[in-house]
């Protein structure tokens, strides 16, 4: 089944979101709120079980930012009664060799994948540099199959995109956001919605931030 429902995002349609008290002004505007990321979700999750009804696929998330689109995925998943597997996977590049255009994977046993049909749960695909280079890792675990879930997808010239994903939440402006996850320097994983940061956040000293 072919994947016609991306959500086209503009920013600056919604005026406010709730967030910890330290990250006042961190903010520029909120891009996607948890309601409509929840919705979108259920969508996603429709198409998937379309896609996957009577196989068990391995939802294979990548830590950390991925972590609250995951879980609502696999909520939302249960509502078809779609069974899956779990897997987790964390990617960092070699240490001084990148050049080899390889990453580390931590946190996954090779063997889980293997003959199985495996959804890499991402949150974000910006160039798409980092699936380029975690896709070929995992092909070498053996999996029946491999497709991308991201829940946002960033509006660049096509040629700039290195991958793509299958399935995608939202196509999202080229601007930096921040928030459900996804970090700017750690920070802002705490956010409920999907934000852009200010540049007072950008500028910000992570070491005046409570303990
Ligand atoms: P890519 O390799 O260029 O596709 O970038 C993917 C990764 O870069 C994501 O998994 C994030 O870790 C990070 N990234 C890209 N754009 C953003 C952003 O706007 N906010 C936070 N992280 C981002
Ligand atoms: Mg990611």
């Amino acid at each position: 089944m072919k994947l016609f429902l991306t959500s086209f995002v503009e920013p600056d349609i919604y005026q406010k979101t709730l967030y910890p008290f330290e990250y006042e002004g961190h903010i520029d505007h909120l891009l996607i709120a948890s309601e409509d990321i929840k919705a979108r979700i259920k969508q996603l999750a429709t198409v998937l079980h379309y896609d996957y009804k009577g196989k068990r696929p391995v939802l294979l998330c990548t830590l950390k930012g991925a972590c609250p689109f995951y879980v609502h995925l696999m909520d939302a998943l249960q509502e078809f009664r779609q069974g899956y597997e779990m897997e987790f996977v964390r990617a960092s590049s070699y240490e001084g060799t990148c050049t080899t255009g390889k990453v580390r994977l931590s946190a996954l046993d090779p063997e889980s994948l293997r003959n199985k049909h495996v959804l890499v749960i991402e949150d974000i695909l910006d160039t798409g540099t980092t699936l380029s280079r975690l896709i070929p890792c995992l092909k070498e675990c053996c999996p029946a199959s491999i497709e991308v879930v991201a829940l946002l997808d960033k509006r660049l010239e096509q040629k700039k995109k290195k991958c793509s994903a299958k399935y995608i939440g939202f196509s999202v402006p080229d601007d930096f956001v921040i928030g459900y996850g996804i970090d700017y320097n750690q920070r802002y994983r705490d956010l409920k919605d999907i934000c852009v940061i200010s540049e007072a956040g950008i500028a910000f000293d992570s070491s005046n931030l409570p303990m």
